[in-house]
């Protein structure tokens, strides 16, 4: 693995044409996304400021240009009209000011009459490298460019640690006025968000206090990207808690998880309805923002970054890792999440391919099943060896997936093996495959089980017990590769 230097990895980009032959050297990865985002180069991580503005879908993501490495963050913006095909639009915040000049960390963005605002994290370090974290803001404007305002709205506070970051701005109807949520650290390093609120976006911000959750006083020593949605009249707190291993998740200790319940902004508590829950069960799967302005008060439209921040990826070598999961919608039903892929991705399918024990290279698997115990590897060798190997007890209404038959094999330390509990039992699974990713829909999207993957040209081949249908699709590139710097 290369050892990067501070220097190399906060190296600031002066010209498209510094990256350009990277680019060239990256696109013909056997690795590439074709109808997922990822990054020009190097590294992608968080998605920040995802919104819907006068007809598009705006998305942008935490991006390191110069390899797989996290270092000097830029904001590398997308665009969409409908949630499926993307294209590339270019940097859309660069880290130039005294306050983030040593990073623009996540954020968010929000639609107000015709005008589009983000709020970002300036990672400001001083030549100690002592860092100081801005939350600052910027605006769209009639060029299609993001404005920074030239001071931040506030800075962090003295009795929390360094770690104050991650801007989601909410609006608030009942109170008409915004929030922002930090994401934060207290002194003794426990997870938490603060809350900021405002009448005017730009101005006026003022410290509201600590969000309390009871029963979540401890859980995880940081709480990075959180986010508060109401879905149906129900709130949902989303975050990603960090420096913890939790019940079920191996050896990582990087989660995303959320609760379901009632936010109270005048105590500033959120009062959970039940236990916390993983968004996802998978490998790689972290940061999820929530679209704003989706203009339905019955779904949340998610997205998420397919990685964790302390993994390594095959595509190292190649000077880029990350990709983005595809959008999904979030809809509140029995005290859980129903997760469902944005409805035009099945348009993307192009050819039925026969059930041939042949996986597409991109497309799509979709099986039905008879209830009892069944086994389905995913690219396996020809002979059916080997493979990512979901097995499913029906007596635990339980599957293990198992990523230990791959020849590439990586992060072993953090677990290749994860179960999901299916507690309704195995009816359906609708599998998405990239040609770094698989995304796994249970039973119409009660759980998510979401991973990188990197077969090798032998390995794609596929098993299958006890089921009742079976259907494959090829599907169309719809994320366009095109250098835009
Ligand atoms: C989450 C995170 C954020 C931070 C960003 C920096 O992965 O650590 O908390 O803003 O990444 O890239």
């Amino acid at each position: 693995m290369k050892e990067w230097t501070l220097e190399e990895r906060y190296r600031v980009l002066n010209d498209p044409s510094e990256i350009s032959e990277l680019f060239e050297r990256i696109k013909k990865s056997v690795y590439r996304q074709k109808y997922h985002i990822q990054p020009v180069t190097g590294l992608s991580s968080d998605p920040n400021g995802f919104v819907y503005h006068d007809g598009k879908w705006h998305l942008f993501y935490q991006w390191t240009p110069w390899g797989a490495v996290h270092g000097l963050k830029y904001w590398y913006h997308v665009t969409s009209e409908d949630l499926v095909h993307w294209k590339n639009a270019g940097i859309g915040l660069r880290p130039d000011s005294f306050y983030d000049n040593k990073g623009n960390h996540s954020g968010s963005a929000i639609s107000v009459d015709g005008q589009l605002y983000f709020f970002y994290t300036g990672n400001h370090r001083d030549e100690n490298w002592v860092r100081t974290p801005y939350t600052c803001a910027a605006k769209l404007d009639e060029t299609g460019k993001l404005t920074k305002l030239p001071e931040p709205l506030f800075g962090p506070r003295d009795d929390y640690s360094e770690h104050q970051r991650d801007p989601k701005v909410v609006y608030n109807e009942a109170k008409d006025r915004y929030y922002i949520l930090i994401g934060a650290q207290t002194l003794d390093e426990r997870g938490t968000v603060l809350i900021y609120s405002s009448k005017d976006l730009l101005e006026g911000w003022s410290f509201e206090g600590q969000l309390n959750v009871p029963g979540y006083e401890s859980f995880g020593g940081m709480w990075e990207c959180p986010y508060i949605v109401n879905i149906s009249g129900k709130d949902v707190l989303i975050f990603s808690p960090q420096y913890t291993t939790l019940p079920g998740r191996s050896e990582s200790t990087n989660h995303n998880v959320y609760l379901i319940g009632h936010m109270d902004y005048d105590t500033l508590t959120f009062t959970p309805e039940n236990d916390y829950q993983f968004l996802d069960f998978g490998f790689d799967f972290y940061a999820a923002q929530g679209a704003a302005n989706v203009g339905d008060p019955n779904k949340a439209i998610l997205i998420a970054w397919i990685g964790l921040p302390d993994n390594h990826y095959p595509t190292e070598p190649e000077e880029w890792e990350g990709s983005m999961t595809i959008p999904r919608e979030l809809r509140v039903v029995d005290g859980r999440l129903i997760q469902t892929p944005v409805e035009g991705v099945t348009d993307l399918r192009e050819s039925e391919i026969p059930a041939e024990n042949k996986l597409p290279e991109y497309g799509e698997l979709e099986a039905t099943f008879t209830g009892g115990d069944t086994r389905l590897a995913l690219f396996t060798g020809a002979d059916g060896s080997g493979g990512f190997v979901i097995n499913y007890d029906s007596a635990k209404k339980e599957a293990v997936i198992d990523k230990r038959g791959m020849s590439k094999r990586y992060n072993e330390s953090v677990g290749e093996v994860l179960s999901v509990p299916i507690p309704d039992g195995l009816r359906k699974l609708q599998i998405f495959i990239d040609r770094s990713s698989v995304e796994i829909f249970i039973n119409n999207g009660e759980a998510t089980f979401t991973s990188h993957v990197y077969p090798t040209v032998e390995e794609h081949g596929y098993t299958i017990d006890n089921y009742n249908s079976l259907k494959l699709w090829n599907y169309k590139a719809s994320v366009n590769d095109d250098f835009v710097v």
